[in-house]
């Protein structure tokens, strides 16, 4: 992929004036919306659901990328589609059947992505990672924003980057978790294509510039 893409999370956006965020975004240099749904049994927390992601969809101008941090994903594959996403991921500890649930993905017409929690080894996708659009790797453990970026995500980018070219997979590589303007660099260096900002974004006192300024950085 030539140009790094920034895509900031809604979770940190301010929920009492969610149109006015996204329409910041709209406005912005960021490629992707980045939505985490959360259940709370997969992680610790629940974030929003299907009707707040619908009023999301009414505004958002660019590629929806959905972050299902849920059990039992494949149940509510055809209403995400349905609701717009434009990217789908699981994670790969909430799937039995993971390449069964790649496919159907697919089959409702999304780019189908895998997420891998801190402790997952990437090379457990060593036999699925030519059906896989995108590869999301936790660089907290997922279930909160503003936590602090985990230093072995570097070593996890690598080796995953070394897979995809071994097995000559076109995937990219999505690194989501406290990612800041101090690690964009080292991140895309390692292989990294798409970086997902939330407290960083939306907690600065310049939301558009800070997206600017991270774009560019991923982008030097
Ligand atoms: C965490 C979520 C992230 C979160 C990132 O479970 O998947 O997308 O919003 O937030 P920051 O950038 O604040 O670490
Ligand atoms: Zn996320």
């Amino acid at each position: 992929m030539s140009s790094k893409l920034i895509a900031p999370s809604l979770l940190a956006a301010d929920f009492a004036n969610l149109q006015r965020d996204i329409e910041m975004v709209n406005q912005s240099d960021a490629d992707w919306f980045h939505i985490d749904i959360m259940d709370g049994v997969f992680v610790p927390n629940i974030s929003f659901g299907m009707p707040v992601l619908e009023a999301i969809g009414r505004h958002a101008k660019k590629t929806l990328d959905v972050h299902l941090m849920i059990v039992d994903p494949d149940r509510y594959i055809k209403t995400f589609a349905d609701l717009g996403s434009d990217v789908l991921t699981v994670h790969y500890e909430a799937c039995t059947h993971l390449h069964r649930t790649i496919q159907a993905i697919k089959a409702e017409g999304m780019k189908a992505g895998v997420s891998l929690n801190p402790h997952t080894n990437v090379n457990l996708l060593e036999d699925t990672i030519n059906d896989i659009d995108l590869v999301l790797i936790m660089s907290v453990n997922p279930g909160f924003g503003g936590q602090s970026f985990i230093e072995n995500t570097y070593e996890k980018v690598k080796q995953l980057k070394a897979l995809i070219e071994r097995k000559e997979a076109s995937t990219i590589i999505e690194i989501d978790g406290g990612v800041t303007n101090k690690n964009a660099k080292a991140l895309v260096d390692a292989g990294a294509d798409v970086l997902v900002a939330g407290s960083y974004v939306f907690k600065s006192d310049n939301p558009i510039e800070t997206i600017k300024d991270l774009r560019g950085i991923a982008n030097s």
